[in-house]
């Protein structure tokens, strides 16, 4: 017997009732069209029995179509008799196969959120191991029901399909979407560059702090001109310290108090170093944004330091003479120096003693009686 060709297959499959895979390779071809009006004739004539016959002939078949699709509501096509179907009905008498095809439609129509939910079980059925990419970028009304289990399974390589992936990612999951799609993309091991990284800045600067140090260390500083000041904030510290660097670059041109402005989300990831350039750009940083800052780095700062960054507040040092970490602070200086800044502060090391380097960890005490 001579292997039958697509045609025939789908002829064959359709007298077994097999109507959908027919339609989803042949759509659009003149096949397709003759396999639509031969397969409505055959419904003409008794829907039911062929659909039963089919469910006995095609267990395979059978399985993916589930057991209760009323005769009579069996989908040959997304069209706006479904909205008229229960979830239920959806669930029953959908294929998810067929619904890929033509997913374009469901935006069109006025489905619940139910309905969508039993359409996105539906493709999740057709493609337990993940969607595939042409139905990853037409999901339309669909995306706010991804989950980040099922971002996990996709296959996102480019920094195209990231960027209008992140675009589409809307809805209550949209923050784990994002975080998903992220995830994904480096862990399939996309080249992180600085397009990809430019795309995330300008869709969704939070997830910045998503990708490690080495990999901020490629993106543009002038990107950060776009980025709200909020949305990085709460970035873990080696990211931080990373989007430091980038903010000093990138502001460079301010000074004063707008220079404090743009710097300020990045404050927590500055090295003492930093702090050090930061106090010659008369700042006059106020007290609140000085505790934030990081302990370690502002313990080896000196007292003319540490009044140049607080500039105009540096009166405010009084208040918190006895908190950390002003007083953590205090206590590592010279008294003498202290006492330059006019303010009453106690704890210094005395006047006389000697000031000696601790080594490794840096820390400073004072050892006995100098001369
Ligand atoms: C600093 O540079 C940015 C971008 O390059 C520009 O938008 C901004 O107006 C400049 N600001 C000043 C004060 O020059
Ligand atoms: C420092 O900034 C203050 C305002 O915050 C300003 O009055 C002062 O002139 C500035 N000093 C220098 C040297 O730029």
């Amino acid at each position: 017997m001579a292997l039958p060709t697509p045609t025939g297959l789908c002829l064959l499959l359709l007298s077994l009732g097999c109507v959908i895979p027919c339609e989803v390779h042949a759509a659009g071809t003149r096949q397709g069209v003759l396999a639509r009006r031969l397969r409505s004739d055959f419904r003409d004539l008794k829907p039911s029995a062929v659909y039963r016959k089919a469910r006995q002939a095609q267990p395979q078949q059978a399985r993916q179509e589930e057991p209760g699709c009323p005769p009579g509501k069996e989908v040959q096509e997304v069209d706006e008799m479904l909205v008229l179907y229960s979830d239920a009905e959806l669930q029953a008498c959908v294929d998810g196969t067929l619904l890929a095809t033509q997913l374009d439609r469901v935006d069109a129509l006025p489905f619940t959120y139910g309905q969508l939910a039993s359409l996105k079980r539906k493709l999740d059925q057709a493609y337990p191991d993940g969607y595939p990419n042409d139905v990853i970028q037409r999901l339309g009304s669909l995306f706010p029901l991804v989950t980040p289990e099922d971002i996990g399974k996709w296959d996102v390589k480019s920094a195209e399909m990231l960027e209008s992936l992140l675009r589409a990612t809307k809805g209550p999951n949209s923050e784990a979407q994002v975080a998903a799609l992220i995830a994904r993309y480096v862990a399939g091991g996309a080249q992180v560059d600085e397009g990809a990284l430019g795309t995330v800045a300008t869709i969704h600067p939070a997830s910045l702090c998503l990708f490690s140090p080495e990999q901020l260390s490629l993106l543009q500083p002038r990107l950060l001109w776009e980025v709200d000041p909020g949305a990085l904030k709460d970035c873990p510290l080696p990211q931080k310290e990373a989007l430091y660097s980038k903010a000093q670059l990138a502001f460079q041109n301010l000074s004063g108090p707008s220079y404090l402005e743009r710097m300020r989300p990045y404050l927590g990831g500055a090295t003492t170093e930093q702090l050090r350039v930061l106090s010659q750009k008369n700042i006059s940083m106020d007290m609140a944004t000085f505790k934030e800052l990081r302990r370690e780095a502002i313990l080896p700062l000196t007292v003319a330091e540490v009044r140049g960054l607080l500039g105009q507040n540096v009166g405010n040092l009084k208040a918190e003479e006895w908190h950390s970490p002003v007083w953590d602070w205090i206590v590592q200086q010279r008294q003498e120096d202290l006492d330059t800044l006019g303010l009453g502060l106690q704890g210094g090391i005395p006047n006389g003693y000697l000031l000696l380097e601790l080594g490794d960890r840096g820390a400073r005490g004072a050892y006995g009686r100098h001369g």
